[in-house]
């Protein structure tokens, strides 16, 4: 069966004939690959790396270089998602200019084939002029988390009658600009399902309830290996944490019992040079001939 490569465009067509859309993040060429070859629709290189890749708190220390050094590491690993990097904070709102360059970075440099910018309405103008400058652009309202110090924390948003309107116009003012999908993070399903209705480019939650085209989940976070906090909308899938942590433990106690490796993890020297070696271990002094190897290297 061969695969056909996956496109903005056809992200949309999902939407049109009600087929879901799956999607995740990665950050690395390994994890990446697995993904692609699980057939999932999109990978995005979230900006989420700060914390389940780099150790920050939140994600606002991670810089455009070390996104895009991730994102070209995804991008060797997938032939046939569609590649997106989330762009960093302030690598977008400061100016147009700014904007439309970073994002470019992110295609030319990163390999990646679309950009993410979290925000709504204010950021329209950077929108259309990356997408003028034929730079595909994914939308992410709700709680995005390059806001937490003015949310005040992760914590949920649209709860309020002012706060749902500001999303659903929002997100219609997203799509006008030219997005060609919106992540809805963080906000009562009610509302995700309204605006879901109210778009025609596919929407992806995380945190927003069942009634999105689709859905994304941090890699770390679902698989169980990045166990800081657990949000609810969280489940784990496999749990592969725990799983490596058991690994770890028995690799370690084989190491200390002798029990690996092995011979059978060993490689042989030539059975007809063995007595030969032995008898030239056995009969000569080795330092010495190591102190002459090593003053002849010097004379090189
Ligand atoms: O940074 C990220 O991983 C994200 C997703 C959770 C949507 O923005």
């Amino acid at each position: 069966m061969s695969l056909q490569k996956i496109t903005t465009k056809k992200l949309i067509e999902k939407k049109q004939k009600g087929e879901k859309i799956v999607t995740i993040t990665s950050y690395d060429y390994s994890f990446a690959k697995i993904v692609d070859n699980s057939l999932f629709d999109l990978i995005l290189v979230g900006d989420s790396l700060s914390m389940v890749m780099l150790g920050y708190k939140n994600p606002l220390p991670v810089t455009m270089d070390e996104m895009i050094h991730h994102t070209k590491a995804v991008n060797r690993g997938v032939s046939n998602a569609l590649v997106v990097g989330d762009m960093p904070f302030l690598s977008y709102k400061v100016n147009i200019k700014e904007a439309v360059k970073n994002a470019g970075r992110f295609i030319q440099e990163g390999g990646a084939e679309a950009v993410k910018v979290e925000g709504g309405t204010e950021i329209c103008p950077m929108i259309k002029a990356m997408i003028n400058a034929d730079i595909q652009v994914m939308g992410h309202i709700g709680l995005t988390p390059q806001a937490i110090y003015r949310f005040g924390g992760f914590l949920v948003q649209g709860k309020t009658m002012e706060a749902a309107k500001k999303l659903i116009m929002d997100a219609i003012n997203l799509q006008n600009a030219g997005v060609f999908s919106i992540v809805l993070e963080g906000i009562p399903w009610q509302i995700s399902k309204l605006i879901t209705s109210v778009l025609n480019i596919p929407t992806i939650g995380i945190g927003a309830g069942p009634y999105c085209d689709g859905q994304i989940l941090v890699i770390h976070d679902m698989l169980g290996i990045f166990t800081e906090f657990k949000p609810k909308f969280l489940k784990y899938f496999g749990n592969i944490g725990k799983a490596i942590r058991n690994a770890l433990k028995e690799y370690k106690n084989e190491v200390e019992s002798g029990d690996y490796p092995g011979l059978e993890h060993s490689y042989e020297f030539p059975k007809e040079n063995l007595n030969e070696i032995k008898n030239w271990f056995e009969n000569t002094d080795i330092k010495e001939e190591a102190f002459l190897l090593k003053e002849n290297s010097k004379l090189k």
